[in-house]
Protein backbone atom coordinates (compact mmCIF):
# COMPACT_ATOMS: atom_id res chain seq x y z
CA UNK A 1 0.00 0.00 0.00
CA UNK A 2 1.17 3.34 -1.36
CA UNK A 3 2.40 5.87 2.10
CA UNK A 4 1.14 9.63 1.68
CA UNK A 5 2.84 13.09 2.46
CA UNK A 6 0.51 16.19 2.51
CA UNK A 7 1.03 19.28 2.22
CA UNK A 8 -1.33 22.30 3.15
CA UNK A 9 -2.06 25.88 3.66
CA UNK A 10 -5.42 26.08 4.45
CA UNK A 11 -9.07 24.80 4.78
CA UNK A 12 -8.14 21.17 3.47
CA UNK A 13 -11.24 20.59 0.89
CA UNK A 14 -8.85 18.41 -1.28
CA UNK A 15 -7.38 17.24 1.64
CA UNK A 16 -10.84 16.36 3.02
CA UNK A 17 -11.73 14.71 -0.57
CA UNK A 18 -8.66 12.31 0.05
CA UNK A 19 -9.07 10.99 3.19
CA UNK A 20 -12.84 10.23 2.38
CA UNK A 21 -11.76 8.54 -0.79
CA UNK A 22 -9.24 6.34 1.31
CA UNK A 23 -11.83 5.87 4.40
CA UNK A 24 -13.98 4.71 0.95
CA UNK A 25 -11.71 2.26 -0.30
CA UNK A 26 -11.43 3.94 -3.94
CA UNK A 27 -7.70 5.06 -3.03
CA UNK A 28 -5.61 2.16 -1.82
CA UNK A 29 -3.06 4.46 0.10
CA UNK A 30 -2.39 5.79 3.21
CA UNK A 31 -1.53 9.06 4.48
CA UNK A 32 1.25 8.64 6.96
CA UNK A 33 1.70 12.77 7.26
CA UNK A 34 0.01 15.72 6.62
CA UNK A 35 2.07 18.98 7.54
CA UNK A 36 1.05 22.58 6.93
CA UNK A 37 3.27 26.21 6.91
CA UNK A 38 0.26 27.63 8.72
CA UNK A 39 -0.11 26.80 12.23
CA UNK A 40 -4.43 27.34 11.97
CA UNK A 41 -4.50 25.81 8.92
CA UNK A 42 -8.13 23.86 9.16
CA UNK A 43 -7.11 21.15 7.14
CA UNK A 44 -4.58 20.17 10.18
CA UNK A 45 -7.40 19.17 12.45
CA UNK A 46 -9.44 17.39 9.18
CA UNK A 47 -6.40 15.53 9.19
CA UNK A 48 -6.46 15.08 13.68
CA UNK A 49 -10.31 14.62 13.12
CA UNK A 50 -9.27 11.17 11.13
CA UNK A 51 -6.04 10.20 13.17
CA UNK A 52 -3.76 11.16 10.91
CA UNK A 53 -0.48 12.76 12.08
CA UNK A 54 -0.96 16.11 11.47
CA UNK A 55 1.68 19.15 12.00
CA UNK A 56 2.17 22.43 11.96
CA UNK A 57 6.01 23.37 10.80
CA UNK A 58 6.71 27.18 11.60
CA UNK A 59 8.67 28.72 8.39
CA UNK A 60 10.26 31.54 10.32
CA UNK A 61 12.80 31.89 10.35
CA UNK A 62 13.87 29.56 8.12
CA UNK A 63 14.34 30.22 4.04
CA UNK A 64 12.88 28.02 1.36
CA UNK A 65 15.96 25.38 1.23
CA UNK A 66 15.93 25.28 4.89
CA UNK A 67 12.18 24.56 4.96
CA UNK A 68 12.15 22.51 2.22
CA UNK A 69 14.93 20.40 4.10
CA UNK A 70 12.91 20.18 7.13
CA UNK A 71 9.98 18.74 5.24
CA UNK A 72 12.31 16.33 3.10
CA UNK A 73 13.46 14.93 6.82
CA UNK A 74 9.78 14.46 8.02
CA UNK A 75 8.56 12.61 5.08
CA UNK A 76 11.80 10.90 4.67
CA UNK A 77 11.47 9.30 8.17
CA UNK A 78 8.34 8.33 7.26
CA UNK A 79 8.74 6.58 4.42
CA UNK A 80 6.63 8.21 2.28
CA UNK A 81 6.54 6.63 -0.99
CA UNK A 82 4.84 9.92 -2.96
CA UNK A 83 3.64 13.78 -2.00
CA UNK A 84 0.52 15.70 -2.56
CA UNK A 85 0.67 19.55 -2.68
CA UNK A 86 -3.31 20.32 -1.66
CA UNK A 87 -3.54 23.99 -1.53
CA UNK A 88 0.22 23.87 -0.34
CA UNK A 89 0.92 27.68 -0.88
CA UNK A 90 5.16 27.49 -0.21
CA UNK A 91 7.88 27.14 -2.82
CA UNK A 92 9.68 23.48 -2.84
CA UNK A 93 13.73 23.74 -3.40
CA UNK A 94 15.15 22.34 -6.29
CA UNK A 95 16.53 19.40 -3.65
CA UNK A 96 13.48 19.00 -2.51
CA UNK A 97 11.57 18.70 -6.25
CA UNK A 98 14.90 16.19 -7.11
CA UNK A 99 14.83 13.91 -4.47
CA UNK A 100 10.78 13.42 -5.52
CA UNK A 101 11.02 13.54 -8.94
CA UNK A 102 7.74 12.88 -10.66
CA UNK A 103 6.25 12.06 -7.16
CA UNK A 104 4.94 15.23 -6.26
CA UNK A 105 1.28 15.59 -7.27
CA UNK A 106 0.02 19.41 -7.02
CA UNK A 107 -3.90 20.67 -7.70
CA UNK A 108 -4.41 24.29 -9.61
CA UNK A 109 -7.30 25.61 -10.05
CA UNK A 110 -7.52 26.76 -13.63
CA UNK A 111 -6.30 24.77 -16.94
CA UNK A 112 -2.49 25.16 -16.49
CA UNK A 113 -0.83 26.85 -18.59
CA UNK A 114 -3.17 29.42 -18.59
CA UNK A 115 -3.77 31.62 -15.39
CA UNK A 116 -0.84 29.80 -13.83
CA UNK A 117 2.91 30.10 -12.28
CA UNK A 118 3.75 32.00 -9.36
CA UNK A 119 1.70 35.14 -8.88
CA UNK A 120 -1.73 33.00 -9.62
CA UNK A 121 -2.91 30.83 -6.45
CA UNK A 122 -6.10 31.07 -4.87
CA UNK A 123 -8.69 33.31 -5.51
CA UNK A 124 -6.19 35.46 -7.48
CA UNK A 125 -6.51 33.00 -10.21
CA UNK A 126 -10.83 32.90 -10.83
CA UNK A 127 -10.32 37.00 -10.19
CA UNK A 128 -8.08 36.92 -13.52
CA UNK A 129 -9.90 34.33 -15.07
CA UNK A 130 -13.31 36.72 -14.61
CA UNK A 131 -10.98 40.05 -15.41
CA UNK A 132 -10.00 38.54 -18.70
CA UNK A 133 -13.95 36.76 -19.22
CA UNK A 134 -12.89 33.60 -20.47
CA UNK A 135 -15.74 31.40 -21.27
CA UNK A 136 -14.31 28.18 -19.73
CA UNK A 137 -12.09 27.37 -16.83
CA UNK A 138 -11.53 24.24 -14.81
CA UNK A 139 -8.93 22.47 -12.83
CA UNK A 140 -5.46 20.68 -13.31
CA UNK A 141 -3.55 18.25 -11.65
CA UNK A 142 -0.13 17.62 -12.26
CA UNK A 143 3.22 16.32 -11.28
CA UNK A 144 5.56 18.71 -10.00
CA UNK A 145 8.67 20.27 -11.76
CA UNK A 146 11.19 22.86 -10.39
CA UNK A 147 8.80 25.40 -12.07
CA UNK A 148 5.73 26.83 -10.38
CA UNK A 149 2.96 25.01 -11.99
CA UNK A 150 4.78 23.54 -15.10
CA UNK A 151 5.53 19.80 -14.68
CA UNK A 152 3.57 17.37 -17.09
CA UNK A 153 -0.40 17.30 -16.35
CA UNK A 154 -2.02 14.42 -15.32
CA UNK A 155 -5.65 15.41 -15.79
CA UNK A 156 -7.80 18.35 -16.32
CA UNK A 157 -11.40 19.22 -16.31
CA UNK A 158 -13.10 22.05 -18.02
CA UNK A 159 -15.69 24.37 -15.90
CA UNK A 160 -17.83 26.51 -17.77
CA UNK A 161 -17.62 30.70 -16.96
CA UNK A 162 -21.21 32.08 -16.79
CA UNK A 163 -21.63 35.26 -16.76
CA UNK A 164 -23.40 36.24 -13.79
CA UNK A 165 -19.98 34.21 -11.51
CA UNK A 166 -18.01 36.05 -9.11
CA UNK A 167 -14.81 34.82 -7.05
CA UNK A 168 -17.35 32.43 -4.95
CA UNK A 169 -19.66 31.25 -7.39
CA UNK A 170 -16.53 30.17 -9.55
CA UNK A 171 -14.61 28.98 -6.77
CA UNK A 172 -17.13 26.65 -5.81
CA UNK A 173 -17.62 25.23 -9.15
CA UNK A 174 -13.79 24.93 -9.64
CA UNK A 175 -13.50 23.10 -5.98
CA UNK A 176 -15.88 20.57 -6.89
CA UNK A 177 -13.89 19.46 -9.87
CA UNK A 178 -10.63 19.79 -8.08
CA UNK A 179 -11.77 17.08 -5.36
CA UNK A 180 -12.68 15.04 -8.08
CA UNK A 181 -9.96 14.98 -10.20
CA UNK A 182 -7.44 15.16 -7.13
CA UNK A 183 -8.53 11.94 -6.21
CA UNK A 184 -8.79 10.25 -9.59
CA UNK A 185 -5.11 11.10 -9.99
CA UNK A 186 -3.79 9.74 -6.54
CA UNK A 187 -6.14 6.31 -7.76
CA UNK A 188 -4.21 6.04 -10.67
CA UNK A 189 -0.69 6.66 -9.09
CA UNK A 190 -1.17 4.27 -6.57
CA UNK A 191 -2.13 1.80 -8.71
CA UNK A 192 0.63 2.24 -10.99
CA UNK A 193 -1.43 3.59 -14.17
CA UNK A 194 0.13 6.46 -14.72
CA UNK A 195 4.04 6.87 -16.00
CA UNK A 196 5.96 9.80 -17.87
CA UNK A 197 7.26 9.47 -21.86
CA UNK A 198 8.49 12.83 -23.17
CA UNK A 199 7.47 15.00 -20.47
CA UNK A 200 4.00 14.07 -21.37
CA UNK A 201 1.44 11.95 -18.65
CA UNK A 202 0.65 8.12 -20.31
CA UNK A 203 -2.84 6.70 -18.52
CA UNK A 204 -3.28 2.85 -18.89
CA UNK A 205 -6.14 3.57 -21.74
CA UNK A 206 -8.65 1.53 -19.24
CA UNK A 207 -8.04 3.38 -16.56
CA UNK A 208 -8.32 6.42 -18.78
CA UNK A 209 -11.55 5.84 -20.05
CA UNK A 210 -13.15 5.26 -16.91
CA UNK A 211 -11.49 8.50 -15.81
CA UNK A 212 -13.24 10.49 -18.16
CA UNK A 213 -16.55 9.55 -17.69
C1 LIG B 1 -7.65 25.23 -3.90
O1 LIG B 1 -8.29 26.17 -4.70
C2 LIG B 1 -6.44 24.71 -4.62
O2 LIG B 1 -6.60 24.59 -6.02
C3 LIG B 1 -5.46 25.80 -4.35
O3 LIG B 1 -5.70 26.18 -3.00
C4 LIG B 1 -7.02 25.85 -2.66
C5 LIG B 1 -6.95 24.82 -1.56
O4 LIG B 1 -8.18 24.61 -1.08
N1 LIG B 1 -4.12 25.30 -4.54
P1 LIG B 1 -8.32 23.58 0.14
O5 LIG B 1 -7.38 24.05 1.22
O6 LIG B 1 -7.96 22.22 -0.36
O7 LIG B 1 -9.77 23.70 0.52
Amino acid sequence: MMKIGVLISGGGTNLQAIIDAIDNGIIDGKIELIISNKKDAYGLKRGLNAGIESIFIDPNGLDDVEYSQRLLEEFNRRDVDFLVLAGFLKILSQDFVREYENRIINIHPSLIPSFSGMKFYGDRVHKAVLDYGVKYSGATVHFVNENADEGPIILQEVVAVDFDDDIDSLKEKVLKVEHKLLVKAIRLFCENNLSIVNSKVKIEEGQREKSLN
